[in-house]
């Protein structure tokens, strides 16, 4: 998929998961909606899924809606490529996860990962949105960009 292509695809899965979302309230339906509309539009994404900032538990992941093989259910803040974007509250990109210090091997064939904040309206971090590659590099600033806007407009807007 050329860029031209990615960018053009993020634009149709961002009107598709709006007009799908339209007047849906509840917080689990929005979430499974667009970890799986996301997941099954690009052939680069291996795992797709949210982590939740357990309200019970300060500085711990617990697993939300996704889409893929088995995911760990729970990720402590100091820990992962997940528990560091929910520190640093700003997208990660990782080109090889065997080069982060700390990544959890949920799935081993996950090569290069990307995890994006998700804030509620009121600029809380509730969640991390984590997507896995099966092969090295395959995430860049479209990635972001698409992904950014896509889950601003679903769950901060
Ligand atoms: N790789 C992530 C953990 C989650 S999964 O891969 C599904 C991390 O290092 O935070």
């Amino acid at each position: 998929m050329t860029n031209f292509d990615k960018r053009s695809c993020y634009r149709e899965v961002a009107a598709e998961i709006a007009a799908v979302l339209e007047g849906e309230t509840n917080l689990v339906a929005r979430l499974a909606t667009v970890s799986n509309l996301l997941h099954h539009a690009f052939d680069h994404y291996f795992w797709t899924g949210f982590y939740i900032v357990d309200p019970e538990k300060p500085h711990e992941l617990v697993i939300g809606p996704y889409q893929g093989t088995l995911g760990c259910l729970r990720i402590p803040y100091d820990r992962g490529v997940c528990g560091a974007c929910a520190v640093q509250r700003e997208t990660i990109i990782v080109d090889d996860v065997h080069e982060f210090p700390g990544h959890i091997a949920c799935d081993n064939r996950s090569e290069s990962e990307i995890v994006v904040p998700v804030f509620d309206r009121s600029g809380r971090l509730f969640a991390v949105f984590d997507v896995d590659s099966d092969r090295k590099a395959q995430f860049d600033a479209d990635d972001r960009e698409g992904l950014e806007a896509i889950l601003k407009a679903s769950f901060s807007a």
